[in-house]
């Protein structure tokens, strides 16, 4: 693994009124890494994820891709800059498709490139088609073919959370912000989503972080652990060193 910095999150804080979600929070995720977020409900774990992505724009401190800040830029910047992300409370279109859902991923990819494209009828057609033959391989590699043309609302929970998964990939990003890609899942459908973020990393090279409730995927996923509780990082380190660290079983593995 390469040891550059792909996304560097330095001391920010994130204030709701007079709650403060996150305090002088700092992480920096390497490229290619799998690095997961841990820590009770109500930590600032998703707030971190909202900073990231520029819906809560941190209050202080500053996060940067690639050595550029994120300081400022909308969501949809973030996501051109090569960011995606999925939502702890999955966030389809359950009335459409699951291609239309991931077409739709694309579309967001390809922003205002898209519309100028539109202009020159055959070079759209010609997106179009690349388009839909790069969510085809996602349908494969996530092997939801039977589905693709069913309703998202009609199909089942742990389906749709691959789904999200596969609108987050359309979009073709550099990073990827899992937030608790096991939640509500039985046992076989974790292992199976455990199984697409180990290939996701392999096969398309990309950087994850990921918020994580289930252990086990933690431990088994993981390079390296931060834990946030009451909005400040307690912790940081091997999967190891977190499962023996005696600050951390306080805060969070000793209520399990
Ligand atoms: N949009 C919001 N408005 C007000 N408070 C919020 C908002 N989002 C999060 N919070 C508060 O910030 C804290 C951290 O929440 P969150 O980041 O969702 O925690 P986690 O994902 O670790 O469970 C909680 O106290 C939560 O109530
Ligand atoms: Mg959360």
């Amino acid at each position: 693994m390469e040891q550059t910095t792909h996304l560097e999150i330095k001391e920010i804080s994130v204030s709701f009124g007079g709650i403060v979600a996150l305090s002088g929070v700092s992480f920096n995720v390497l490229k290619g890494e799998l690095a997961a977020i841990i820590g009770p409900n109500g930590a600032g774990k998703t707030t971190l994820f909202n900073s990231v992505f520029g819906i809560y724009p941190p209050d202080r401190g500053d996060i940067l891709l690639e050595g550029k800040s994120l300081n400022n830029l909308k969501p949809n910047k973030i996501a051109e800059a090569g960011i995606a992300r999925t939502f702890q409370n999955i966030e389809l279109f359950t009335n459409m498709t699951v291609i239309e859902n991931l077409m739709l991923g694309r579309h967001m990819h390809i922003g205002a490139s898209f519309l100028s494209g539109a202009l020159f009828y055959g070079r759209a057609c010609r997106e179009e088609i690349s388009n839909r033959e790069k969510v085809e391989e996602i349908i494969e590699f996530l092997e939801i073919e039977r589905v693709r043309k069913m309703r998202v609302g009609s199909l089942p929970y742990g389906i749709q959370k691959r789904i999200e998964l596969g609108r987050a990939l359309a979009m073709d990003p550099r990073v990827l912000l899992l937030d608790e890609p096991t939640a509500g899942m039985n046992v076989e459908e974790t292992e199976d989503m455990a199984r697409f973020i180990i290939d996701i990393r392999e096969e398309m090279d990309m950087t994850i972080m990921m918020v994580e409730h289930d252990m086990g995927v933690v431990m088994d996923l993981a390079d390296r652990i931060m834990v946030l509780d009451f909005g400040q990082k307690i912790a940081e380190g091997t999967p190891e060193s977190i499962a023996k660290n005696p600050k951390v079983i306080r805060a969070y593995l000793g209520e399990e």
